[in-house]
């Protein structure tokens, strides 16, 4: 098991103003997997190149276990990359694919025979050994990426958007296995994604870059309740910001003024909360309730999204379809935000 620093690490490409990757820094426990989210451009292949070797940076550092590996060539840092088109060698057979990591290394092959049908047998997919890449689905394939990059049992694994060219069930089942495997080995893993339900239900961690920078590195849970920033709110699916000042534990803003949780900042800034925390009707203590006009309804299958106008602000709530049945547009619906579903942004 490995633990992983990632410390201002920067990479400009020639030519370019902005930097790819602009002073990162993660800490990465050991045995731990952390997705790398962020939308298409914001760095996170070129975070990834870097710390497997394919890639040198134009500043900062990378340690394994608090050693620099910064000039260590990429074949010995022990780091395995997988893409998200698998790039398995198509004249090879799956044995000779996933053994080969194990060939390079001159590992003995009776050895070599039996941790292939092992670590098939571990990404479920025994017996397909002396099959070509060609004669697999994109799914198995990808299975087979895994299991030769898990062969050599690395210190770090590095997972390039494994999943985005499955459809959506291949794409949950091998989700799950990832985590199976990850944790059954204790490896540690970086996996990137745009997905931003896909790296809350994979990782321990998640790191959000935008832009190029990290904007938060926190438990899944803490981007839905304590975003950093109005930014990172709107990534994880916010939408509601209002404006206003927070003191003494009350929100003060056009629509009215709002008790706080205790620990929200203070300042001017921005109220946040999520559409799924909105309660249509009034609280039972009438706390935190405010009256609006219900101005669109649209029914999305298993919630129902819901805008609704207090005053000159528009507030969005998504509600369980059967709870919001009778409401119709143009009528005046009452609305309530839980004090502890409420945070305040101030930068
Ligand atoms: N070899 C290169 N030369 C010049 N610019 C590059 C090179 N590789 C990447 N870039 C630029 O660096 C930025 C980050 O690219 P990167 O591939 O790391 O993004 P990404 O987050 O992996 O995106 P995606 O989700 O689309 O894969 C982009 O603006 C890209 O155009
Ligand atoms: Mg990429």
């Amino acid at each position: 098991m490995t633990h992983l620093a990632i410390r201002g690490l920067t990479k400009r490409f020639s030519g370019q103003t902005e930097a790819a990757v602009a002073d990162l820094n993660l800490e990465i426990e050991s045995g731990s997997l952390v997705a790398l989210l962020g939308p298409s451009g914001c760095g996170k292949t070129t975070t990834m190149k870097m710390v497997a070797g394919l890639l040198e940076p134009t500043a900062g550092d990378i340690l394994f276990d608090e050693k620099s590996i910064i000039n260590i060539a990429p074949e010995r840092r022990g780091a395995v990359m997988v893409f998200q088109n698998y790039l398995l060698f198509p004249y090879m057979t799956i044995a000779q694919n996933v053994g080969y990591g194990l060939k390079i290394r001159k590992v003995d092959r009776a050895i070599i025979d039996q941790r292939v049908s092992e670590i098939l047998e571990m990404v479920r997919l025994p017996g397909i050994e002396s099959r070509r890449p060609s004669e697999l689905s994109g799914g198995q394939q990808q299975r087979v990426a895994l299991a030769r990059a898990l062969v050599v049992e690395p210190r770090l694994l590095l997972l390039d958007e494994p999943l985005s060219n499955l459809d959506a069930h291949l794409r949950f089942e091998l989700r799950d296995l990832i985590r199976d495997i990850q944790q059954k080995m204790g490896i540690t893993t970086v996996f990137v994604t745009h997905d931003q339900e896909e790296a809350v239900v994979l990782a321990d961690k998640v790191a959000l870059i935008l832009d190029g920078r990290l904007r938060q590195y926190a438990d899944a849970d803490v981007f839905y309740k304590r975003p950093a920033d109005e930014a990172t709110a709107r990534f994880f699916g916010g939408q509601n910001f209002i404006s206003g000042t927070s003191a003494n534990g009350t929100f003060e803003a056009a629509l009215g003024s709002l008790k706080l949780p205790s620990d929200a900042p203070e300042g001017t800034g921005i109220l946040t909360f999520r559409p799924e925390n909105v309660r249509i009707g009034a609280a039972a203590d009438g706390e935190n309730t405010l009256q609006a006009k219900l101005t669109d309804k649209i029914f999305l299958g298993t919630q129902t999204r819901l805008k609704l106008a207090v005053g000159d602000d528009i507030i969005t709530a998504i509600a369980n379809p059967n709870d919001v049945e009778g409401y119709l547009v143009d009528q005046e619906v009452p609305l309530s935000l839980p004090p502890a579903t409420l945070w305040v942004l101030t930068k």
